[in-house]
């Protein structure tokens, strides 16, 4: 099965999921990553290992359906079946979303319904939570609001600060987020209503 990454930083989530295709435990290739920042790490992470590395400006397009609707023509042609957000800052629009039900994951570094949005780590810290953790969901319409595939709780230390506890988030987003990928790509995810069954073999 081919993924597309959708990413605009550092690319470290990304870098996890070419790890797991390359050891062959993802169950497909990561046949392409679109930016919408010239800058992303992520770019040079996926061109150190081959593979292909799109820069789209959104400058260049009048609205965000037509930007959309240009990332929806790349995945076409490269018959992408499931499309991966991994830092990606954008929202998408209902016509990508409406064209990929189902089909779209995106990982959050707090346990979601909790801190939506923007600087999910930093919203976790200011409330004063004692445990935050990550979410890989699918996407749909809303702002994080998607069905949950997989969770997985991280303590919140009284030393800890955002970066501290974004690192020790993020350890745990690069085991996750390919084990929901594989699991999708062997067909073992069920979305019913809110709830997604978890086949676990
Ligand atoms: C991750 O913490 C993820 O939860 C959030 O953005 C961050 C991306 O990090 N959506 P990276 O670019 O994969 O290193």
């Amino acid at each position: 099965m081919n993924l597309a990454v959708l990413v605009s930083g550092s690319g470290s989530n990304l870098q996890a999921m070419i790890h797991a295709a390359e050891k062959g435990v993802l169950g497909g290739t990561v046949k392409t990553v679109i930016s919408d920042r010239s800058e992303a790490f992520a770019l040079q992470r996926a061109r150190n290992h081959g593979i292909e590395a799109i820069y789209l400006n959104p400058r260049d397009f009048s609205c965000r359906e037509d930007y959309d609707q240009s990332i929806c023509t790349l995945l076409e042609e490269r018959a992408i079946e499931l499309i991966a957000l991994a830092g990606f800052m954008r929202l998408l629009s209902p016509v990508f979303v409406r064209r990929y039900p189902g089909q779209i994951m995106n990982i959050h570094p707090s346990l979601l319904p909790a801190f939506p949005g923007l600087d999910g780590v930093k919203q976790a810290l200011d409330y004063g939570v004692k445990v935050s953790g990550c979410t890989v969901h699918f996407v749909d319409e809303g702002l994080d609001t998607g069905p949950i595939i997989l969770q997985e709780a991280v303590p919140v230390l009284e030393t800890d600060h955002e970066e501290t506890l974004h690192q020790r988030i993020h350890q745990v987003e690069h085991r996750l987020y390919p084990r929901a990928i594989s699991l999708f790509m062997q067909g073992r995810l069920t979305v019913k209503g809110r709830r997604c069954i978890v086949d676990e073999g």
